[in-house]
């Protein structure tokens, strides 16, 4: 299983999402890849945002040595499943895509967890540290959800 995490700038959300999804693989022992990308280029080549790696730090998961990068049109081959934190990120990736499995390989990633919820990951870019803590729960419980079912979903 390939799957790649994307948000808007790569730093905030997305790296969060994939550190907390690379710790949960590693501890099952899956060969699973896992990456993250940004719609847009503001931060490509910089480490996540120093309140989300000190949140990560605080809660267990390292996240410190990710760099951020674009999402581009191969990422629709390289990866089997691409989550969207949020609709915009979510429309800007469909935007992208040609095929209809193109298409098929992008989700919003609340939706994997709670079907056609059409709900966000919010962005605590402008926000407070109890907001990165909050976004760090979250992002904890629906990639716990999202590996576990992915699991059920490969072995059915
Ligand atoms: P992220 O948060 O999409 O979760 O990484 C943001 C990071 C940077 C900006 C916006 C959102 N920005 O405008 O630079």
């Amino acid at each position: 299983m390939r799957i790649l995490m994307v948000c808007l700038g790569n730093i905030c959300r997305s790296p969060m999402a994939e550190g907390l999804m690379r710790r949960k693989i590693s501890e099952a022992k899956l060969d699973w890849i896992v990456d993250s990308a940004g719609t847009a280029n503001y931060h490509v080549g910089s480490s996540p945002d120093h309140r989300m790696i000190e949140t990560g730090h605080k809660f267990g998961t390292s996240i410190h040595a990710l760099k951020g990068r674009q999402f581009c049109v191969d990422d629709f081959d390289k990866f089997d499943v691409i989550y969207a934190m949020d609709k915009s990120n979510f429309s800007n990736i469909l935007s992208l895509a040609q095929t209809e499995t193109q298409f098929a390989k992008v989700r919003l990633l609340f939706d994997e967890v709670f079907p056609k919820s059409s709900k966000e990951v919010p962005d605590p870019y402008y926000g407070t540290m109890a907001d990165f803590e909050s976004v760090y729960h979250l992002l904890d419980d629906l990639t716990e959800q999202i590996k576990n079912k992915l699991i059920n979903d490969k072995t059915r």
